[in-house]
This record gives C-alpha cells, structure tokens and sequence, in this order.
C-alpha cells in the first residue's frame, strides 16, 4: 500500500538517527513508489539552518546510507516537500512557525492536515515538546485528518518513569495515535517468526516444553561506545536492548496464536506471554553483567569503556547484560530463556536458538556420537538472516558415527528482492497508521516489570566486571549456564 497525503516532521534531525536512518528510509520509500506525490518532510532543529541547507544534509544522508539506487527524478520531487524550521523545543514561536509551515504544505502540496511527529530526541525532551504540539494546535487532527507521533525508545528507566512518560504523551496523543518504535519488529526476519511458527505445521507440535530445553536470545555487537556517552552512559545494556527488542523476540517465540493477524489481537497475545514471564531466581546466579575493557576486534586494539570518550572513569555502566526468565504457562513451564546482549563481543550476529532436548535413547556406540550436540532451530534475525535446523547425521564411511550437520535457509538465496530497511516499513505503517509492528504501553510497562527488580540488583552489587573486547563477555555469564549443565552458543 502506498502513504496517503501526508507531512512527517522530524525533531532531532540533526542527531545520528536521523541522518543514518531516518532520512534515508524516507527516501528508500519514496524511490520504491510508497510515497505519495502528496508528501512533505519537514525537519525541526535548534541549528541556523534554512531549507536548502536542510536538503543538503539529507542529500548526504541519503547517498551515504540508502539502500536503494539514488534517481535525480524521485529526489527532485521528494526534495520538492522538504522545509526546515529553526527553534528550540520550549520556544512557543517555533511551534508556531511549525505550525504555519505545515498548513502552507497542506494547501501548497495537499498534505491534507495529516502529520506525523517523529520524537527523535532524548526522552527528557518528549514532556516539552508534546505540551508544545498540544499548545500550538497541532496535536488536534482538524476535520477528517490525522496526528501521530513517534517516540523512540527508551520509554523511561524503569517502570515509574516509564508510566509517567507515558502519562504525558496520552495527555495530549490518545494511544491510538502514538507509534513507539522497537525498530526490531520492523526487520523481516522477526516478522518471519510469525510466518515460521504459524503457517507450518511442522514446529508446531515441537514448540513447548514437551521437546524445548531452553531458549537462548542473542543480540551480539562488536561495535563500541565511542560517541554514544550522552545516550549510553547510566542507561546500559539492558535498558538499551533487553527491554524493548530481546523481550520483544522473548514475546513473538513464546505467544500462543493469534486469533488473526488484527492489531489487537496481536497485541492481546503478546500481552499475555509478558504477563506470564517471570526472572529465574535467585538473581545473582541467573543474571550476569559486563563491561567491555581494552581488547583486540578486527586485528585491531580497541580501548576499554572507560577509555572511550565522554564516559566517567569510574561508570558502572554494563555494557553485557544476561538474564534468564521463564515464561509461566502450560506450554512452556520449566523452559528457561537465556537472554544476552552485548558491545564489542566476538562478532555481529543476533540469533534466536530453539534448543531441543537431547534424544531419551541413543542405540550407538558411545564413541560415536561424541559429536553430536542438542537439535536446534535457529533463526538468524541478522546479519546471515535465515533459519538453521541443526540435527545429527551419519558421517559417510564404514562406521555409524553420528555428527550435527546443519540445515539451512538463507534470504539471499531463496528470495531475489532485498529485504528493505526496518525503518522503512515502520516509518511506512506510520503513515498508513498501521500499528501492528509497534508496542502498546502495556507491553513497555511489562517489559519494565520484568527488569526492574534485575536493575536493583545490579544497583547494588557494585561494579560490573570486566570482560576483554573481543571475546564473548564475562566469565560470569559463562558461569550462569555452566551451574545448569547449559552452554551459550557461539554464532
Ligand atoms: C539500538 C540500540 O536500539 O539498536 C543500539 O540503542 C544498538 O545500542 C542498535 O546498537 C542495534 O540495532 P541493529 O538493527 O543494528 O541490530
């Protein structure tokens, strides 16, 4: 489906995401005929900038980082929309400009009064800046047109901040009209979890604790901190990523399904398996946490947390976070999911692996399957994005020994079209006000129960410890499994 008439307004667009993501995924959708003649972006920032300078910087943007072919032709008329308005957030007069600039685009471009407001600025700022759209009219849709906006994560630091936030932006944007984006549910490959599980009979009857030893969840970076103090430092791993996307992927696998694919029903489902996931107890055994210290990464040397610019010299930041819950329903009683998330680790790899239980009998000979590990389904959200079934097979030659050999689908092989950028679908059902890829509030504050009483743990227990760069994380993580006769995988 193609957006209808339609302004996006950026705040933040001088910032990271917007010039790397953002502005980029506007033009991707543009290139591939999912916007309308009809639409304009209109960037909001404190910068002396004007309109022209404005389409320069998102010229940049785009030729650095779309995924698509650059057109003159479709840049020219989506540069055709584009407008820049200076001010700072608690300024009444920007609003107004901002206000004024829209209406000139609804009658100049037919943008028809519908406008979506993407918040990417730091949370401190989303109070402001909503009292502003509601001070200035813009929040109030005018006869027959629509407001959204977009906040980005994180939604609080914990479960109190994250309702009050949240009180906020309903004061003035009904739910309905609010977009939190976890740009992890807008990747195919997540969205695949769905088609994997419920179109197929084949996992089906696998997919409890029936035949499921554990799950693990792994979103492993190798990159660093580096310029990233201002939103890391105080934040860490587990705010950063376990409380929106790996409890997001926890959700998806763990859902029973759907009744259908509506939004609300969706959600109701997903609800339901965050309601019923617990923390493994006690905590200090079942969580571990890390901050990475000076390693090697590429052949080359890569300093420490602390080293890294702007973080304080004595940060207890994590920048590993390992966590294992379960999730209290019939089906999945007695199954632990290990979660994991980490900077600098090995490599960039994250992976869901449905880690089967061991076959109750074996008829070979010892010495001949001492290769051969647990079956499991792994789906592989990025960067080699498909799905590995691992099982045992006989080695050709004389004897009956027995190895994993691995099954695989791959993206790149079986489908000729590139799986297009998770901001661009998200930003796209923005625009349409198709919610079903975005969570509801009741799924953030879910989430935030869930790790809230790990946050207080942490907050007590001192420094994180150190693990070297480049490896996979702290020894105490490795120990978290071990005590449990499990291993972490090693994608
Ligand atoms: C963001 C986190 O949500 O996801 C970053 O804030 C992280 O810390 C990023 O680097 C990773 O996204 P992706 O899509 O590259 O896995």
């Amino acid at each position: 489906r193609i957006a209808g008439p339609s302004s996006l307004v950026i705040f933040g667009v001088t910032g990271d995401l917007a010039r790397r993501k953002l502005m980029p995924a506007v033009y991707d959708l543009a290139n591939r005929g999912l916007l309308p003649p009809s639409f304009a972006l209109v960037g909001f920032a404190r910068r002396d900038w004007d309109t022209e300078d404005f389409g320069k910087i998102v010229h940049d943007a785009v030729r650095e980082h779309s995924r698509t072919e650059f057109r003159e032709d479709v840049w020219e008329r989506l540069a055709e929309g584009f407008r820049f308005v200076q001010g700072s957030f608690d300024d009444p007069e920007a609003f107004t400009a901002l206000a004024q600039t829209l209406g000139d685009l609804d009658r100049q471009r037919g943008t028809d009064g519908n406008h979506a407001f993407y918040l990417s600025i730091p949370p401190g700022a989303f109070p402001v800046v909503c009292q502003q759209l509601k001070d200035s009219g813009l929040a109030d849709p005018t006869g027959g047109s629509w407001r959204r906006v977009v906040i980005e994560k994180p939604f609080g630091h914990d479960l109190q901040s994250a309702q009050e936030l949240n009180a906020v932006v309903n004061s003035v944007f009904p739910e309905e009209s609010v977009f939190r984006i976890d740009h992890y549910l807008g990747k195919e490959t997540v969205q695949n979890i769905l088609a994997l599980r419920f179109a197929n009979q084949l996992f089906d009857p696998l997919w409890s604790s029936h035949y499921v030893d554990h799950v693990q969840i792994t979103m492993a970076e190798d990159i660093g901190l580096g310029g990233r103090a201002g939103y890391y430092d105080g934040i860490g791993a587990a705010r950063d990523v376990i409380q929106n996307h790996l409890l997001q992927l926890l959700a998806l696998i763990a859902m029973e399904e759907p009744v259908s694919f509506e939004p609300s029903q969706l959600q109701a489902e997903k609800i339901k398996v965050l309601s019923a996931t617990r923390n493994i107890l006690p905590l200090a055994e079942n969580t571990a946490r890390g901050q990475y210290g000076p390693g090697w990464q590429g052949g080359i040397k890569v300093p420490g947390l602390l080293d890294e610019e702007g973080f304080a010299k004595d940060s207890s930041t994590e920048t590993f976070a390992a966590i294992a819950v379960e999730v209290d329903t019939r089906r999945w009683a007695g199954v632990p999911f290990y979660l994991r998330t980490g900077k600098r680790l090995g490599r960039r790899v994250t992976e869901i692996a449905i880690v089967f239980k061991r076959a109750p009998h074996l008829p070979f000979d010892q010495t001949m399957t001492e290769e051969l590990g647990q079956n499991a389904l792994v789906i592989r959200v990025q960067p080699d994005e498909g799905v590995t079934l691992r099982f045992g097979s006989k080695v050709p030659g004389p004897g009956m020994e027995v190895r994993d050999v691995n099954m695989d689908f791959s993206y790149g092989q079986a489908f000729t079209v590139a799986s297009p950028e998770a901001y661009e679908r998200l930003i796209l059902d923005v625009l349409l006000g198709e919610p079903s890829l975005f969570p509801v509030n009741a799924e953030v504050e879910l989430c935030w129960r869930i790790l809230d009483p790990v946050l207080e743990a942490w907050s007590e227990a001192g420094h994180p410890d150190t693990y070297e760069s480049g490896t996979w994380g702290p020894a105490s993580a490795d120990e978290m499994l071990e005590r449990v006769g499990r291993v972490w995988r090693r994608p």
